[in-house]
């Protein structure tokens, strides 16, 4: 299958997510919260592991992120004793500088033994660079359909081959906000209705003395991260998707988007902040009323001990109420991984339904399985579940889910050009321009 046919089946596939030929929920990719116990399916492996080092290349090498794979290392050692994990995790939110340096590595036929990649438009990027080698034996042992969404699978299949085994699902639209600084603007914990309503509430804020409504890293990724929040919800969901397809970048509502989000940058930081974790810290610490950011977001609250609905209250990003701004990791056997029977032992343990239990509780995702019970997640990951299995999908264009790596480059470069000169009419030109030159 020809690279665009497969990025064309994979969006296909996000479509049918969204619901857009039914117009409805998603109920095929539900991962519908079960109660019971998990059920025990792996593949065969050999007892206690391969033996060897298994290098694993994450960027999840701080805070709640490192926390999360430290989860799923723990479980690793216990179950294959034989097996060494190396940690080859790269700090930088999004994998801003892990990517860069897993493709030099992939370029000199240096792979880790499994490397972390998004469901979607990012993995049809290494499979069409015939860099992954298909794990339908793993999946296959780990349940297949039985225990994972088919529409996810179809995220990660070409031509039948299924090239990595998804670890989680994250929601992008997520406004975190803290309840102490909105009151000092005399503005509620109900979610605004649209980005219209949300703006008018910073400007109180900000008339009443909040010097930063709204946080933002300077990390050009969390740029594209609010954008994409934001351009969902001046278009809707179909429309969304449909920019992925055959859906006009030079439309009124494209341009909307921009200006709003124009708007919304008046009430940010400009500096102060350079990842996610800064940004999110700043509403943790109070300096900040909201901000915009995928789930993980919630394991930082989390693990700085701050109460759910008390210290920090979140709703979907206004205007995009009803639908789930999707993204999945997900790890490979790269072609030429050092020890491939060790990886598998790792593949094998990101799928199962123990590890994947113990890791999204800590990461803030909700598994990627369907039959891991939702009991005993905490209330965020509860209304994840709950919007994962009811609302419309849309999929995260900073998080690789809906465009390759290289268009989304683009898009992220026109961004930072855009948040410096603010020209609205030559970045909608640039992201028109990106659509023509990907899709
Ligand atoms: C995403 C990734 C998440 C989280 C986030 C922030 O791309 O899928 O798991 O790590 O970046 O680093």
């Amino acid at each position: 299958m020809r690279f665009k046919t497969a990025i064309a089946a994979g969006l296909a596939s996000m479509l049918a997510l969204a619901g857009c030929t039914g117009g409805g929920a998603a109920p095929t990719a539900a991962p519908a919260p079960t109660t019971g116990a998990p059920a025990a399916s792996e593949a065969p492996a050999t007892e206690g592991g391969a033996g060897g080092d298994v290098g694993v290349f994450t960027w999840w090498a701080e805070g709640s992120e490192k926390a999360g794979l430290a989860e799923l290392e723990k479980q690793f050692k216990e179950k294959y004793p034989n097996d060494t994990f190396v940690n080859l995790a790269v700090a930088g939110g999004a994998g801003s500088n892990a990517k860069a340096k897993l493709a030099a590595d992939l370029e000199n036929n240096n792979p880790p033994d499994s490397f972390q990649g998004h469901a979607g438009a990012e993995l049809f990027d290494y499979i069409s660079a015939n860099q992954l080698e298909p794990v339908n034996d793993v999946i296959e042992g780990l349940g297949a359909a039985s225990v994972f969404p088919q529409n996810l699978l179809d995220l990660i299949t070409v031509d039948g081959n299924i090239y990595s085994v998804p670890s989680n699902v994250h929601r992008s639209n997520v406004v975190w906000a803290n309840p102490a600084v909105l009151e000092q603007g005399g503005v509620g914990n109900e979610a605004p209705a649209d980005i219209d309503a949300w703006l008018a509430d910073m400007q109180k804020l900000k008339d009443a003395g909040v010097e930063t409504p709204l946080a933002v890293g300077t990390a050009p990724w969390t740029q594209l991260h609010l954008f994409e929040s934001v351009l969902l919800a001046e278009l809707g969901t179909d429309d969304y998707n449909g920019l992925f397809t055959d859906g006009d970048w030079n439309s009124p509502k494209v341009a909307s988007a921009v200006d709003k989000y124009a708007k919304l940058l008046d009430f940010a930081n400009t500096g102060g902040a350079d990842d996610w974790p800064q940004a999110t810290d700043m509403v943790i610490d109070g300096k900040a009323a909201y901000n915009v950011m995928g789930d993980w977001a919630v394991a930082q609250f989390t693990e700085k001990g701050k109460t759910d609905g008390t210290d920090y209250i979140y709703y979907p990003t206004p205007g995009t109420d009803g639908t789930f701004l999707f993204l999945a990791d997900s790890f490979t056997l790269p072609v030429g991984a050092k020890n491939p029977e060790g990886a598998k032992d790792w593949l094998n343990l990101v799928g199962s339904a123990e590890g994947q239990k113990a890791f999204n509780i800590t990461k803030g995702s909700i598994p990627a399985r369907t039959d891991v019970p939702a009991d005993d997640f905490p209330a965020y990951q509860k209304t994840a579940m709950e919007s994962f299995s009811n609302d419309k999908i849309a999929s995260s264009i900073a998080h690789g889910a809906a465009t390759q790596m290289a268009w989304s480059a683009d898009m992220t470069t026109a961004l930072s050009k855009f948040v410096s000169d603010r020209d609205q009419a030559s970045f909608v030109s640039a992201l028109a321009a990106a659509a023509g030159t990907y899709r």
